[in-house]
């Protein structure tokens, strides 16, 4: 035997047992994206690497170590994206999306790519889905983004959900900021943890949401990035936070919150989750009213978010366990000819009254089919062939109650297709 080609690490398959969870809760994301006025926009897997370079920023864990690059042929630098923003963004400007409505509302769910250390809830290849509304610079949008990363888990059934959001405001209040964050760590410089000594110098404020005890007791003397802001932001802040009241969100300030990526300004938030492990972030977005220009767009505010399909997956299959897995009807066939003849049953059933039906292929036993229908839990069972039917007959059996009945072949369509509510 050949050795076997293992996946790759930090990559999952996702096996028919998970796919149906999988695919309902796609759908329920696509509905209620839908619901919001929030159109699918699909971008490709790669792009330059200056795309992610120039959004996500060169000081990120993202740019520095995370991402999957290589030299193309003709010698431009490509990768797998990490995240989408940077690409949504990137197809709104070049496709001049701007021009059709003063708001263009985008939502997505794709795969994405980071070099990180697996563990659960943490992959190299993940899915992420999420929002990006581009246009609005005002409160009431970042709150329309927050309540449909939120709403989405609610309707899910998870609860124990904790909303932080944080201002850090302007990039004028934020450098300012930075000013004195670094100047009020620098004396503990070599009490921090080792990563945060790095930090010091290339991303300050990354320091801020350490999870190192000796950063944390060090950090909880620090300036507060409130007293920064400017009015509008704080003003924008307190509008977003009683909207939020109003609607019944519960949310706590962390002013310790600050977000890996270079982009944002303003409002920024994650929803956390103690269900998943160590990884308890389930999403996380904010403002990013800089970005569109950056990139070489007319000056466009935005807000976005985007959250972690495999992490929310890890809550819903705890909460999930008696999944309906059944099959409406097994037809088990007792000859050859009774196989084709089921065959051609079950596309019938199929097509005209979108009923699930599995025949049998591997010519068992009849015991053996009717084992196989028991565990895949079919409905009814319909038996084509048996000695003890005349010609042209079947069986149909209930599988719930045991009954069952004698039918001619041609009236199978006719009794699933009144009787079938009796299911
Ligand atoms: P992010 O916080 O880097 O933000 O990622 C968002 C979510 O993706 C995380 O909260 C987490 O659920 C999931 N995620 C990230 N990395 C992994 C991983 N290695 N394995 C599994 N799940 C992961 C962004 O990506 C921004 N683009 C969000 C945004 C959109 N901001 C504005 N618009």
């Amino acid at each position: 035997m050949s050795d076997l080609i293992r996946n790759i690490k930090g990559t999952k398959d996702i096996l028919p047992l998970d796919s149906k969870l999988w695919l309902e809760t796609e759908s329920i994301i696509h509905n209620f994206m839908s619901l919001h006025g929030y159109h699918l926009i699909k971008t490709p897997v790669f792009e330059k690497t200056e795309l992610f370079n120039r959004s996500i920023g060169e000081n990120t864990d993202i740019v520095n170590k995370e991402m999957y690059t290589w030299e193309d042929r003709d010698g431009t630098s490509l990768t797998l994206r990490p995240e989408l923003t940077a690409s949504v963004v990137r197809s709104f400007i070049q496709n001049q999306l701007g021009n059709l409505s003063p708001i263009q509302r985008f939502y997505y769910i794709d795969s994405s790519f980071r070099r990180e250390r697996p563990q659960k809830g943490r992959q190299r290849q993940f899915t992420q889905y999420g929002v990006e509304s581009i246009g609005s610079h005002n409160p009431e949008q970042d709150v329309e983004v927050i309540l449909i990363a939120f709403r989405i888990y609610q309707m899910l059934g998870v609860n124990d959900l904790a909303v932080n959001i944080n201002s850090i405001g302007s990039k004028e209040s934020r450098l300012n900021y930075v000013v004195d964050l670094k100047k009020f760590l620098t004396p503990f410089k070599n009490k921090l943890s080792d990563i945060s000594q790095s930090r010091l110098e290339s991303n300050p404020l990354r320091i801020l949401d350490s999870k190192s005890k000796k950063d944390l007791e060090i950090i909880k003397d620090a300036p507060l990035i409130s007293d920064y802001l400017n009015e509008k932001d704080q003003a924008n802040f307190e509008v977003i936070q009683n909207l939020l009241i109003d609607l019944n969100i519960p949310f706590k300030i962390n002013e310790n919150l600050v977000r890996g990526l270079d982009y944002y300004n303003g409002m920024i938030f994650e929803i956390i989750s103690d269900n998943i492990g160590a990884q308890s972030a389930l999403c996380g977005g904010g403002r990013y009213d800089r970005l569109v220009e950056q990139l070489g767009g007319k000056s466009t505010p935005a807000v976005g978010f985007a959250a972690g399909l495999e992490r929310l997956m890890l809550i819903l299959k705890e909460q999930s366990e008696n999944l309906d897995y059944s099959t409406d009807i097994y037809i088990i066939s007792s000859n050859e000819e009774a196989i084709s003849q089921s065959i051609v049953i079950a596309d019938i059933l199929r097509n005209k009254l979108g009923i699930k039906v599995i025949t049998e292929t591997l010519r068992r036993s009849v015991r053996s089919q009717m084992r196989e229908a028991n565990k895949i839990n079919a409905q009814f069972v319909i038996i084509i062939g048996q000695e003890d039917t005349s010609n042209n007959e079947v069986i149909i059996k209930n599988m719930k109650d045991g009954s069952q009945i004698n039918a001619s072949i041609d009236k199978i369509e006719s009794y699933f297709g009144v009787d079938y509510e009796y299911k």
